[in-house]
């Protein structure tokens, strides 16, 4: 089940056997970034490989991260600054921008407003791509970002009951995340008001992989009871066509310290951030609520799938570079 080579542009690209050696990968990761306290961080030496950042969307964790995993890696990072001042502006095509930019690196990380750009550059490039969000299709990085978290907290990924709360029709995160859990046996609950419920095919590919019906509700209050993991995320008002229609959704649901008494004592609260108004501030502090933690584990996930990809982590446990000398 070698990654070399390949590219991530759904989750389904890989499989759950493939996605439990990258998160056991980042495990190594973490320590090797000191996160256990019994290590400390190693230090880094140079590794010969380049990253190359290609954003035509906003991003603050997705591309730090990834920028941050690979200077930890011990590599460099090539960026394009803003996707307005590169040639995409001139009417450049994506697959020509791939075939330019995989001359200059060894490894693309992508974000782009269009569904299906993602494998359009993973075809026309020479080097493996990352898909980090293709419009409001996919966003698979977040989702091994997730598993991670989940995993670490709940000590396995498999038969967990996940609430997947919010704008479900548009938010790519959960289209990426429900197909995993599906697969991996977990039962899903759908809480969305209904104009914003999971779009069919992403509902089709969850029955499929999981068996299971996944539960539609968009009573929260409800849904809360029997949850491991509840997944919020928030209305992507980007991508309405029609702003009033946004505002109709806007502070639909709120967690709050009313609904997490409610809640089961040893549910997670995730959310892929950016927050706006559907978690309050309130419960932040409670031990539940483990979103900004799952954002931490953003750049040791990172960090295992590119040197996955690449071919190095042999070289990175053996401590040929990077910091990521064995103990
Ligand atoms: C998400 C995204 O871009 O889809 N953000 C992220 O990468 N953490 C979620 C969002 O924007 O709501």
């Amino acid at each position: 089940m070698a990654l070399t080579g390949r590219d991530l542009v759904s989750i389904l690209d890989v499989s759950n056997d493939e996605i439990t050696l990258v998160l056991d990968t980042a495990e190594q990761m973490a320590t090797a970034l000191g996160w256990e306290e019994s290590t400390e961080q190693q230090p880094l030496a140079p590794l010969d490989r380049i990253l190359a950042t290609l954003f035509f969307e906003p991003s603050t964790r997705t591309r730090m991260s990834f920028e941050s995993a690979m200077l930890r890696l011990g590599g460099s990072v090539i960026s394009m600054a803003d996707a307005k001042a590169s040639s995409a502006a001139k009417g450049e095509s994506l697959a020509d921008t791939a075939r330019i930019v995989s001359a200059y690196c060894d490894i693309i990380v992508c974000r782009h407003p269009e569904t299906g750009s993602a494998q359009a550059l993973a075809e026309a490039a020479s080097v493996p791509v990352i898909n980090a969000g293709d419009g409001h299709n996919e966003h698979p990085t977040q989702t091994l970002t997730d598993l991670f978290c989940l995993r670490r907290h709940k000590g396995t990924l498999e038969g967990l009951r996940a609430g997947l709360c919010g704008d479900l029709r548009y938010g790519r995160t959960v289209h990426s995340l429900a197909p995993a859990l599906a697969r991996l046996g977990c039962e899903i609950i759908f809480i969305s008001p209904p104009a914003l419920v999971m779009p069919e095919e992403v509902t089709a590919k969850v029955q499929e992989l999981g068996g299971a019906e996944p539960e539609v509700t968009d009573d929260l209050p409800a849904a809360l009871d029997g949850l491991d993991m509840l997944y919020m995320t928030r209305i992507q008002q980007e991508r309405f066509a029609d702003p009033a229609e946004y505002k109709k959704y806007q502070g639909v649901y709120v967690l709050d310290e009313k609904l997490m008494k409610k809640a089961p004592e040893d549910m997670i609260v995730l959310h892929p951030l950016p927050r706006v108004d559907e978690i309050a501030l309130e419960i932040d502090d409670d031990p539940r609520a483990v979103y900004f933690e799952q954002a931490r584990g953003g750049v040791p996930v990172r960090m295992a799938l590119i040197a996955l990809l690449l071919g190095i982590v042999e070289e990175t446990q053996s401590g040929k570079h990077s910091g990521l000398v064995e103990p």
